[in-house]
């Protein structure tokens, strides 16, 4: 870490973790509170609470928790360095070029001159492809019907069919051998250096930013690769962007088109859904849906018709699921992918179709079923239990219900023995054995608490929720009282504060660099609230909190003493156990 405490500090105040949050996630108030649907983990109901108080975030389902710089760092997928860059150049903090250390600095140096080169070279591209020089390239694009506003919009161009052409220019601008052979963009031999895309239409990747972070470029005609991309370099991380996202974001559509080739994207943009995306010649990947899910809930899958389009649907169905997107398949039939389907039939017949995508469930079950030959009626049975176990994976019971009625409808299956089945199987089945595909994060199990360590997060949680009482409890315990690794460090933090009367929880946060510990404080200063008992419930609370906390730190304590002198007050605490009485005023 290169940035002092101070400036750690600073930047953290300066950003309202409400504001900051909100950005992210719809955030409602309540009481004092705010929540909203953890953007951690699948969930219907809102469990993720925000604290202006605290400045700290907690989910009560998943257990997820810290202060805006574990939020940021674990949305964003940020190292702690980017969170605090992020975050002080949101608030306006000037963060000296000192701050960096000298390889941040050399490649944070590199990397904004690899863009710079990008940016050159797609503007290169689509110069040539204006030019003389790449005529046939411009012909290949308006034979596949694309307009010229559309060529600019997606910034095509054309790599010539030259060795070196790129390279020579780019060289004349000034750009080290270094530094080209980091952008990806040639071939380094003994024999010298060839442009790695040659006599190719070039589509340039951008982020979600608009920064041009690599290429794929298609031969006209029949050649191989049919594609052929940049590789992954420090700027393009292919399982992290999506090609055309940068565009879909603003598209104010409530869904996302999720298509597989460059040209479907494009396609799909021209007849008026500029909501079309593309993963960038691999697979759909988690992170990808990650970043999906930033912008969107829902996701219609309009992949290519054949096979592999399938089986690439089936895969993609629970990695959507996974990060919470709700999902439905677009139908090409018989055309071979959107761009296909677009030309043949156009955009009315297109939006039809999306009217009527396929829920992702049922398209599962449509699958699964056409793989297997009912008229056997073992294979049958194990149809409809397979049915079975897929619907179990919905937790909740009306959501199941619906997916009850809708797959008995649809399959003739008689609904009472279908109800059964499930209802035996929940019973019978360990919930490890159900999941199908990928196993959505609401399963992660937050560990069980015994009854100290419940007892010493009431308290922690109630100090910093009350620090009043600490004036009526500091003569009780203190922070040596707190005889447990990571809760021990926190108390020592808080009663610090409370000493110097500077309570500031979301600041012992900084403390910890590791994300579980961050989310492990979080939740031992989140415990459930304590509001709606009456006082005299409270005081007991408090009371029985106290002993608790006593007790398990003199229990502790005369187990690990052998000095007689401790012993004896020991002792003497011990008797004074039964005397521990906090009386709270209105
Ligand atoms: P397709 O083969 O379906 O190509 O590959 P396409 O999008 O329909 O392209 P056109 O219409 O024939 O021009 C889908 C996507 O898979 C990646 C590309 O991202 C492509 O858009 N791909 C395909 C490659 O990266 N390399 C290849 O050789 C082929
Ligand atoms: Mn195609």
């Amino acid at each position: 870490m290169y940035y002092s405490d101070e400036l750690i500090e600073e930047v953290r105040m300066k950003n309202d973790i409400v504001d900051v949050v909100s950005s992210y996630v719809k955030l409602q108030k309540k009481g004092s509170n705010y929540f909203g649907l953890c953007p951690f983990h699948n969930e219907k109901s809102p469990s993720f609470s925000v604290t202006p108080n605290k400045q700290m975030y907690y989910c009560f389902g998943c257990g997820q928790g810290g202060n805006v710089y574990t939020f940021v760092m674990k949305y964003e997928n940020y190292s702690f360095t980017e969170a605090v860059k992020e975050l002080a150049s949101r608030a306006g903090v000037h963060l000296a070029e000192t701050d960096y250390s000298p390889e941040e600095k050399k490649r944070a140096d590199l990397k904004s001159r690899i863009l710079e080169i990008n940016k050159e070279t797609a503007t290169y591209y689509y110069h040539m492809l204006k030019s003389e020089k790449g005529t046939k390239a411009y012909e290949y694009l308006k034979s596949r019907q694309l307009t010229d506003e559309t060529i600019t919009k997606f910034g095509l161009g054309y790599a010539t069919n030259y060795k070196d052409d790129l390279y020579l220019y780019l060289k004349k601008k000034g750009y080290d051998d270094d530094t080209l052979k980091e952008s990806g963009l040639f071939n380094f031999s003994e024999r010298g250096v060839y442009d790695k895309f040659a006599d190719r239409v070039m589509f340039p990747i951008m982020d979600v930013n608009n920064r041009v972070i690599g290429f794929g470029g298609r031969v006209m005609g029949d050649g191989q690769p049919k594609y052929l991309n940049s590789p992954e370099t420090m700027l393009f991380d292919k399982s992290r962007n999506l090609y055309g996202l940068n565009i879909a974001r603003r598209s104010r559509k409530s869904h996302l088109l999720i298509c597989e080739g460059y040209m479907d994207v494009i396609s799909l943009h021209q007849a008026g859904f500029t909501n079309a995306i593309a993963s960038l010649g691999t697979a759909y990947t988690q992170k990808q849906a990650t970043l999906i899910k930033r912008y969107t809930d829902d996701v219609y899958l309009t992949y290519d018709s054949d096979g592999a389009g399938i089986k690439a649907a089936l895969r993609a169905i629970p990695i959507s699921k996974s990060v919470g997107l709700s999902t439905k398949i677009v139908n090409m039939n018989p055309y071979k992918d959107p761009d296909a389907f677009i030309k043949a039939l156009g955009a009315d017949e297109y939006e039809k179709r999306i009217e009527n995508a396929r829920n992702s469930f049922l398209f599962e079950i449509d699958k699964m079923k056409e793989e297997m030959d009912l008229s056997d009626p073992e294979v049958k049975s194990r149809f409809y239990s397979n049915i079975a176990k897929k619907l179990l994976e919905f937790r909740d019971e009306l959501e199941r219900n619906v997916y009850i009625d809708a797959v008995c409808e649809e399959y003739l299956i008689p609904k009472d023995s279908l109800i059964r089945t499930v209802s035996t199987m929940s019973l019978t089945v360990g919930d490890e054995d159900v999941w199908v595909g990928v196993k959505p994060k609401e399963e992660i199990k937050k560990p069980k608490d015994d009854g100290v360590r419940a007892a010493l997060k009431t308290m922690l949680t109630w100090l910093i929720e009350e620090p009043e009482v600490y004036d009526k409890v500091k003569n009780i315990i203190s922070e040596k009282d707190f005889v447990l690794p990571l809760y021990s460090t926190v108390a020592t933090m808080l009663f610090e504060q409370l000493r110097e009367g500077t309570l500031n929880p979301a600041k012992i946060i900084n403390y910890f660099e590791d994300g579980d510990e961050q989310s492990e404080v979080a939740s031992l200063f989140n415990t459930p609230v304590r509001e709606e008992l009456s006082l005299a419930e409270r005081e007991k609370t408090l009371n029985d909190t106290l002993i608790t906390v006593k007790k398990n730190s003199i229990d502790y304590r005369s187990r690990n003493v052998n000095d007689i002198s401790l012993l004896q007050d020991i002792i003497k605490e011990q008797n004074e156990i039964s005397k521990i009485r906090v009386i709270l005023s209105k």
